[in-house]
């Protein structure tokens, strides 16, 4: 028993250590633009976001009019995701406490590019860890290739028959500052520390008064 849980368990490490070699390489891959002057992508006329309807991890209906009614943060992952979303959900969250500490209420959203795996019940535990206030959404897979789409978010099953986990999913990694439905403030790459979200979105918010 002891030795097929400790084959288990290095079965899922090594399971893991693969996967984020694999999404680096991905990233490697995705983007192979280098150096850039920071992680602030301009957006000024971007025509990103749109409508959509999806369940929250608390099993309620939202339409984006509904769920984006101020300043909201998004991002699109899944909660399998072995490094790149985490980490992303994590500095969404630190970004959202920096940004309350000087009286800028957003709302972190975390929707879910794999709701065969991400229930509300796990989502529901995944952003409850990350911020009280933060959304997790998921919803039929139409539903959410529509707001991807309405995103420009880019998103593939990749099957890992080797591992444990079954399979990942390739996809983009922008945390998005919304001020409306259709309305994008700022976008921001992978790697973009708490801080910067923060003071671009503060800067944001200042000229818009
Ligand atoms: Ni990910």
């Amino acid at each position: 028993m002891r030795t097929l849980i400790l084959g288990i368990a290095g079965a899922a490490m090594v399971a893991v250590a693969a996967g984020a070699i694999f999404l680096f390489a991905q990233d490697r891959l995705a983007e192979p633009e280098a150096p850039r002057p920071d992680a602030v992508v301009e957006v000024s006329g971007a025509e990103i976001g749109g409508p959509f309807t999806l369940t929250t991890h608390e099993g309620e209906r939202v339409t984006a009019e509904g769920l984006i009614d101020g300043p909201t943060l998004v991002y699109f992952g899944y909660t399998f995701c072995p490094d790149v979303c985490p980490i992303d959900a994590v500095v969404m969250a630190d970004a959202t406490r920096i940004l309350a500490e000087r009286g800028i209420d957003v709302t972190p959203v975390f929707v879910t590019v794999d709701p065969e795996r991400d229930t509300a019940e796990a989502l529901g535990g995944f952003v409850e860890a990350m911020h009280p206030e933060m959304v997790g959404l998921t919803g039929a897979p139409e539903e959410i290739k529509a707001a991807a789409d309405a995103y420009k978010v880019f998103y593939s099953r990749v099957e890992q028959p080797d591992s444990a986990i079954g399979y990942l999913m390739n996809h983009t990694s922008f945390t998005y500052f919304m001020t409306a439905p259709e309305e994008i403030g700022a976008l921001f790459r992978h790697g973009a520390s708490a801080e910067v979200i923060a003071d671009e979105v503060s800067r944001v918010m200042g000229a818009a008064g």
